[in-house]
């Protein structure tokens, strides 16, 4: 297995970490992304239910799509309502146009991305629309661009929010960024750094030698030190299109 699938496939192993600390999506993002009078939506690369969990407050028929045994059953016990089925990106195993909408939220950069793109426009209907997002954390509060430092120190791979490329069967993406944060516990931006795919396929030594700075930044940095919670800063980055 090549070193980005080893990644893909990674979350297997941090599913507690990934449910405890990742965050969500604000419901203004959700109200962006899927068209209006939209009924069936298939949220892809699910994870642990996040996005979904979402969709489904907001009122859609949900089937969500995720490769992970162990994702997918965290999924299935957090967002019950939701129809959670095995399958990728690449072949969904869903019928051809079968939904109004798809969402893929910080998980595109996993895909191969024209067979991804050649699935989506497939089980979506005509007129449908492919959503694409990402949250980042904003860089420009100095904890948070440390704590990043940290967490990709020695990563090769380059899985940042990008425009994806999607095909002459969609229109050209239109792009919004949101901004917001999630509070959350300082012991859980240990947690937080342990749920990423670099530290996830790194030897245990080097894993924890990055998480111990992290417990190091938390206690020393000024302002982090002594606080149990702190806001988050965030933005999320989406692009959306419509199938032709
Ligand atoms: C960072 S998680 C995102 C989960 C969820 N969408 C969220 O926003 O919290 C990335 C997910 O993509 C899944 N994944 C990786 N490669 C995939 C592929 N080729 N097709 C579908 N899902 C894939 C992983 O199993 C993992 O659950």
């Amino acid at each position: 297995m090549d070193q980005r699938a080893a990644r893909a496939a990674s979350f297997e192993h941090g599913v507690a970490a990934y449910q405890a600390a990742r965050p969500g999506y604000p419901d203004e993002v959700v109200r962006w992304c899927v068209p209006h009078g939209a009924r069936d939506v298939l949220d892809l690369a699910a994870g642990t239910g996040k996005l979904t969990a979402r969709l489904v407050a907001s009122g859609y028929d949900v089937v969500a799509v995720e490769p992970s045994d162990g994702m997918r059953a965290e999924l299935e016990r957090s967002v019950p309502e939701a129809d959670a089925r095995p399958g990728s990106a690449e072949a969904t195993g869903l019928p051809d146009a079968c939904v109004d909408a798809v969402t893929v939220a910080q998980a595109w950069h996993w895909f191969d991305e024209a067979a991804a793109a050649s699935e989506v426009a497939r089980v979506l209907r005509p007129g449908g629309r492919l959503a694409v997002l990402w949250n980042v954390r904003d860089a420009t509060t100095d904890w948070v661009a440390r704590w990043t430092e940290i967490v990709h120190t020695g990563d090769p791979l380059d899985t940042s929010a990008r425009e994806p490329g999607l095909g002459p069967a969609f229109d050209a993406p239109e792009h919004r960024t949101f901004t917001w944060s999630m509070r959350m516990a300082t012991s859980d931006l240990r947690v937080l750094a342990a749920s990423r795919s670099h530290l996830l396929t790194l030897p245990a030594g080097e894993r924890d030698a990055l998480l111990d700075r992290v417990d190091e930044l938390v206690a020393t940095h000024p302002d982090l030190r002594g606080r149990t919670e702190v806001d988050v800063p965030y933005v999320t980055r989406a692009w959306r299109a419509s199938r032709r």
